[in-house]
């Protein structure tokens, strides 16, 4: 394990059982729908490994349109209030748009990608994060699909990076303390 990695708070193995029930449950939801109208919405970068590995599960047909938000640049663990990096590429007026991103914090990430969404019409607009930090989301901000609710700590692995390493770690671990902060006193390190 990594020196600046404190403990495994999910294995690789955990990861990938719980990826095939989410796309079980995404692939049942929109059964009913016009699959041919599916818009899959990766958020850049953290959610690139768990959306590659979920589109592998997913047996429907989709288009896949990429948008880039940053929130926590370089060797920061707070976040400085997200920024769009990169606008979305495709056109989804009257489609299913399902957005993916690696974690929800406080929401602040899926807020600004959702009122970019919205305001293009879609015909669903659904959300699916691989994890959800405890009681930091405003309440009745509601992913329509988790993957696991986590506690509030700092996380690296499986796409999820501090300044740029550890994303190809394939567990997801708690990143060691004094890099990381309890929210209370928590400070940028850079
Ligand atoms: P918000 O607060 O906007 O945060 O919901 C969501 C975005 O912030 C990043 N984030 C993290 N990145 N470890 C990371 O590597 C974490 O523990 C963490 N918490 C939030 C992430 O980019 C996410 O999309």
């Amino acid at each position: 394990m990594p020196k600046d990695i404190e403990r495994t708070l999910i294995t690789g193995q955990q990861i990938a059982r719980r990826v095939a029930e989410l796309a079980e449950q995404i692939a049942r939801t929109y059964e009913g729908m016009d699959q041919n109208r599916l818009t899959l919405v990766p958020i850049l970068s953290g959610s690139m490994i768990f959306a590659a590995d979920l589109i592998r599960q997913l047996p429907m047909k989709m288009k896949i349109g990429l948008m880039a938000v940053s929130s926590y640049p370089g060797m920061s663990v707070t976040s400085r209030g997200p920024k769009l990096r990169q606008q979305l590429d495709v056109n989804v007026a009257g489609r299913h748009v399902l957005v993916v991103d690696d974690i929800l914090d406080t929401g602040q990430t899926l807020g600004l990608v959702l009122e970019e969404l919205g305001a293009r019409k879609p015909a669903s607009l659904r959300t699916c994060v691989l994890l959800r930090k405890a009681g930091r989301a405003p309440q009745g901000f509601v992913p329509d699909f988790v993957g696991f609710d986590i506690e509030d700590v700092f996380v690296v692995g499986y796409g999820l990076d501090y300044n740029d390493r550890y994303r190809s770690e394939p567990d997801i671990g708690v990143l060691r303390a004094g890099i990381w902060r309890p929210r209370q006193a928590a400070c940028t390190t850079s």
